[in-house]
This record gives C-alpha cells, structure tokens and sequence, in this order.
C-alpha cells in the first residue's frame, strides 16, 4: 500500500532529526538507537495513528511526534525481543540483530535509551502547548509499555503457561495489542474525542492488532524469510511458544484472522466515508509478506 509506505518515509525522517546525538563514547549508544530505530521496518503503529488522526481536526505535528515516540518503544521491544535471553534471534528488517552487529550489553542499553527517549519525545513542549494532553499521552504509553502492557505479554510468552485459547488472547492483548492500540489512543487524546469515535477505534485496534500478531505467527510457520527479513520455518514451535497457530492450526487460524478483520472494517461504520483508507489498510495487514 503506498500510504503505508507514503507515511514510513515521512516517520524515518522526524524520528532521525528526534533521536538523540552524541560526540563523545557514547556516539556507540547513539548510533544503536539509529540503527535499530531506523531500519527498514514498516512503521505500521504510527501509520494507524496518522490515519485515525485524520478522522479529527487536530494538528499533524503533534501526532507525529507521539506516533514517534511509540516507534520509538517498539524499536525497543524488539531490539530486546531479539536477545538471546529471549527469542535468540539473528536476523530483524533482512540484517543483523542489534546485539550481532554490536553486543548484548550496548542492545540492553540501546533498548533502555529508546524507551526513555519516547517519554522525552512525548513529553517536550513542541509534542502540544497543553501539558494535561502531553501527560495523558504519556501516561497512556507508560501503561501500554509496561507491566500491564508489552512488557507483561512479553513475561507470559516466555512462560509459556498458556494452554488454552483465553490465556494465548490475553498474551497477546498484552503484548502486541496494548501498542497497537496506543496508536489509535494518540489521535483519540489529542482530539479529545467523543465516546462514540473513542469505542470505535478501540474497538478497530484490538481487533487488528490481534489479527496483526496472528498473521505475524502464521508467516512464523509460512512466510519467507528472505521476504520476512527475520528467521521463519516454525521457528516459534521449535522453542516451545504457543500461539493461535500451534494451539488451532494453520487453517482455524486464518479463519480466525478473516473473522477479526470483517469485525475490524465494522467497527469503523460511524466514521462513514472518513474511515476508507483505515479500512483498506485492513486487507495490508492481512495479505502483509513482511
Ligand atoms: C514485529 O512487529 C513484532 C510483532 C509485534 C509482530 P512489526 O511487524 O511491526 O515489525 P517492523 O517494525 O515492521 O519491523
Ligand atoms: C514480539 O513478538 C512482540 C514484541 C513485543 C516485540 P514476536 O517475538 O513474535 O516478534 P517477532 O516475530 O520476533 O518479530
Ligand atoms: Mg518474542
Ligand atoms: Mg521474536
Ligand atoms: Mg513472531
């Protein structure tokens, strides 16, 4: 979808100018954040926050800037994601994991740095002139980040203590679907939206999102890595994680992603006309190869 890629350029350019320089020894740290931040990586969180955003009369700069600052924390979830404490990955975006082009201990920091630098993004003046929205912006991220957040989904897909459909959902609410929502949160706080607009958008992220992690472990077991740019061939399997695809199969799960799409489209009825490209960003999700 060229909107999508439309919108990557534009977030690769202000999140290069909002990242942090350095001169000094710590240029090393800079430059990771660059490199994991950076990279070819599709940008669909502040892709959808742009979009909502254009269901509302609210300024671009001040979306942008969040919708970066969320770029930013996923940049980290998956810099620390690839560690060999967790997934042990080798390759992310076609090139080489953070800690393989430098070391562990410079990616736990690069991770660190990326997620405080989000807050330091969210929370400056030029993010809007009203410091009760840039701290419910931040707020909203902190939570969407943390224990209640990715971080928390992230602890119980390493357990990996879930048998049942109910326990796979909630972990990857947590994981995956508390960012995703956090975007379409962006336009809803800014905008300071009607509760009418804030269920259906709501209602759109944990949908797609589920759909989104759903389809990331179908291409787990089918994609191709080259394509992919990460490692596939059932790689999540092999380390004992369970996820829709292994608790349902191949087919139930698509099924279940077509399902979670058709209630997604639905969702943005109220918007009308409005909602045209967010709904045809449903069947990119979908059909996404990378
Ligand atoms: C990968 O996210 C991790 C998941 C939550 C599935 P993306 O598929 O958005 O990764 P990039 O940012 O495009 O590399
Ligand atoms: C990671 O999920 C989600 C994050 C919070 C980073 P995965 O472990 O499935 O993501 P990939 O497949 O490595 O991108
Ligand atoms: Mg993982
Ligand atoms: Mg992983
Ligand atoms: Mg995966």
């Amino acid at each position: 979808m060229d909107r999508v890629a439309d919108v990557a350029d534009l977030v690769t350019v202000a999140l290069d100018e909002l990242l942090p320089r350095a001169d000094g020894p710590e240029v090393r740290l800079t430059e990771a954040m660059r490199y994991a931040a950076l990279g070819p990586g599709k940008r669909l969180r502040p892709f959808f926050a742009l979009e909502a955003a254009n269901l509302f009369e609210i300024e671009e700069r001040s979306v942008l800037r969040a919708a970066c600052a969320l770029e930013c924390v996923h940049a980290y979830s998956l810099v620390h994601d690839d560690l060999p404490c967790m997934d042990d990955d080798d390759v992310r975006r076609g090139r080489p994991t953070l800690h393989r082009a430098y070391d562990e201990a410079t990616a736990v920091l690069a991770g660190d740095a990326l997620q405080t630098a989000a807050f330091d993004i969210v929370l400056h003046p030029d993010t809007h002139e009203d410091p009760a929205i840039r701290c419910e912006l931040a707020a909203r991220l902190s939570l969407a980040s943390g224990a209640r957040g990715m971080a928390g989904g992230q602890m119980i897909d390493l357990l990996g203590v879930r048998d049942d459909l109910g326990g796979v959902a909630r972990m990857q609410r947590l994981k995956t679907g508390a960012l995703f929502t956090y975007a379409f949160e962006i336009p809803l706080i800014i905008a300071r939206a009607r509760d009418v607009h804030r269920q259906a958008l709501t209602s759109f992220a944990h949908d797609i999102g589920l759909a989104y992690q759903i389809v990331d472990d179908l291409l787990d077991v089918e994609g191709d890595e080259d394509l992919l740019g990460k490692a596939a061939g059932g790689k999540d399997a092999a380390r004992g994680k369970t996820n829709f695809v292994t608790l349902l199969g191949v087919e139930a799960a698509r099924h279940r992603v077509a399902h979670l799409a058709d209630q997604a489209r639905a969702h943005l009825d109220p918007f009308g006309d409005d909602a045209e490209i967010l709904k045809a960003s449903v069947d990119f999700v979908l059909k996404r190869q990378s």
